[in-house]
């Protein structure tokens, strides 16, 4: 399942992030790949390490943190820090699957990756090209969002980012590991939850069913989630 959480981040806070990256260092990608996917990917990142960086990522941490959509769909258990990628004219990044797991650099703590996303940073008039490919059970999803918006897709999911052929997209992209490893109690959980919320906002939020409704959403998750 493809989740698009809009609104991630204000214009004006889109507009501060591409200034601190104006100022940031940029490197090759193939840096952080592993070696089969470094043979496919032809972009620029910023080192891992680049105080930049650092304080992008914190920042679009502190807006998920408060976002009732991302945190309905992807129940978050650890989060990998943000990175950021660009690419120009002619570059791209072939088709690939993302390593099942990955290591938080301040901590050692390995993670499993259960989705992978995408924060848009360039909005869609200022490039061709560089759409983000995934491939599910229903065939190939192109995505390309405004920026400000976020795209969350299972980790297991094959997909690519086409060449740009004019100007230059942004973008950051980052992992988390889901306290419900299984994708399809993730996806239930998540139906349940939205409908829980319209039922509640038509219904108000002291109606019986609702309430019941929510208990049964939270003993689910006592009974699925690793923590
Ligand atoms: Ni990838």
């Amino acid at each position: 399942m493809l989740i698009t959480i809009p609104d991630v981040l204000t214009p004006e806070e889109v507009a501060y992030c591409r200034s601190l990256m104006a100022r940031a260092p940029w490197t090759d990608g193939k840096a952080t790949a592993g070696t089969q996917s470094a043979l496919v990917k032809n972009n620029r990142q910023i080192p891992l390490d680049a105080p930049e960086g650092l304080e992008l990522g914190k920042l679009i941490l502190r807006a998920l943190g408060s976002n009732a959509l991302f945190l309905s769909a992807a129940l978050p258990r650890t989060i990998l820090p943000p990175m950021f990628n660009r690419y120009g004219e002619g570059q791209n990044f072939g088709i690939h699957v993302d390593n099942a797991i990955r290591v938080v650099p301040q901590t050692g703590e390995r993670l499993r990756t259960d989705f992978s996303m995408t924060l848009f940073f360039s909005d869609p008039e200022n490039y061709d090209g560089g759409e983000l490919v995934v491939e599910t059970l229903y065939g190939a999803q192109e995505v390309k969002l405004p920026a400000g918006h976020m795209v969350l897709y299972p980790s297991t999911s094959l997909h690519q980012v086409l060449p740009v052929t004019r100007g230059e997209r942004i973008s950051s992209f980052f992992w988390l590991q889901s306290m419900v490893r299984d994708e399809t109690r993730r996806t239930m959980l998540f139906d349940l939850d939205q409908t829980i919320q319209s039922m509640a906002a038509s219904l108000g939020a002291d109606d019986p069913h609702a309430v019941r409704l929510t208990g049964i959403y939270h003993n689910l998750i006592r009974c699925w989630a690793e923590l």
